[in-house]
């Protein structure tokens, strides 16, 4: 299986110093490169606990090397799920056309994996810390369903507001054309700084970006999340929690109500870390008589065991 596989020596990483990372188990050299281990077939993160021996270890600089030549990622690194790159590359990295495209058809897309796993245990860490936040709704005392979540005040923490105004940059353009679409007569700002500004002029001045919580039994009605007239028709949902491990159910459902037929559900698949972007209320539907005007909503199935966590990133403000 080694044949095929190409030796890198680049002159700033032989692989001395790349088999010396792997020895200190080094984190910050995770992603510059990937360690296959030729008598178990896996690939691996440079931080593994694994313990190879170094005759049986070579060297890539891609994932998809390793994967090429046959190998599988390694059950205790993980090195499918390592994200690379700082979080605007990441976002560059997605596959925009094809994300607008699925908006467009489906009114919700895959965005792929946005937060590392260390990134995900941040967020949940966070949610005790009172301090970040403006407001905490536990959602049964408004019938929105079982669980809570807390509103973060501005400044959002870092991640959270890059997130915000990075993705803005990317959907703005398709908000753009579903306002033309559906005969509305405005324009969404380039930037969400401005963007911001329409939100504060239209009395909606309070951060809506949050993390919601389940345990189990807790659930999320079918809602929409509309907090005054002013309403940015896509938002985004990151899940923190892995599926399958941190809890079971918990599944991101969506519905689509078109003119004169009954409602379309839909179950979007989330990995740990992955993010969908989805319409918030109404998008524009090509029909053979022309445009029609499908209305969406969102909830979440219940959570049957442990917690499930979720990062709700909404572009415009609330009043
Ligand atoms: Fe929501
Ligand atoms: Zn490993």
């Amino acid at each position: 299986m080694s044949a095929s596989l190409r030796l890198v020596h680049p002159p700033e990483a032989p692989d001395s110093a790349r088999w010396d990372a792997v020895a200190r188990r080094d984190a910050a050299a995770d992603g510059t490169f990937w360690s296959c281990v030729k008598t178990t077939g896996v690939y691996c993160l440079p931080s593994c606990a694994g313990r190879p021996k170094r005759e049986n270890v070579v060297f890539v600089e891609t994932r998809a090397e390793a994967e090429a030549a046959g190998f599988r990622p390694c059950k205790r690194c993980r090195p499918d799920r390592f994200v690379m790159g700082a979080l605007q590359d990441r976002i560059s990295e997605i596959d925009w056309a094809r994300a607008h495209a699925a908006l467009k058809a489906d009114g919700w897309a895959r965005l792929g994996r946005l937060l590392s796993d260390g990134e995900c245990a941040a967020l949940i860490a966070a949610y005790e810390e009172d301090a970040l936040y403006r407001s905490r709704v536990v959602m049964r005392r408004h019938g929105f369903g079982e669980g809570e979540y807390r509103y973060f005040a501005d400044p959002a923490p870092e991640i959270v507001s890059a997130l915000r105004t990075k993705l803005y940059d990317r959907l703005a353009p398709l908000a753009n054309e579903w306002a033309q679409a559906l005969k509305q007569d405005r324009a969404y700002p380039r930037d969400h700084v401005a963007y911001r500004k329409v939100c504060a002029k239209a009395g909606q001045k309070r951060p809506t970006p949050l993390i919601l919580k389940y345990g189990p039994g807790d659930y999320n009605r079918l809602h929409q999340d509309l907090y005054g007239g002013e309403v940015f028709p896509i938002q985004v949902a990151i899940l923190l929690s892995e599926p399958g491990r941190d809890f079971e159910g918990g599944e991101f459902v969506m519905t689509e109500q078109t003119p004169r037929r009954q409602s379309r559900a839909m179950v979007a698949p989330l990995e740990k870390g992955s993010a969908i972007a989805f319409a918030v209320n109404e998008r524009p539907m090509e029909g053979a008589r022309g445009t029609y005007r499908v209305k969406m909503r969102h909830g979440v199935s219940e959570v049957r065991s442990a917690a499930r966590y979720c990062l709700g990133v909404i572009f415009h403000d609330a009043s």
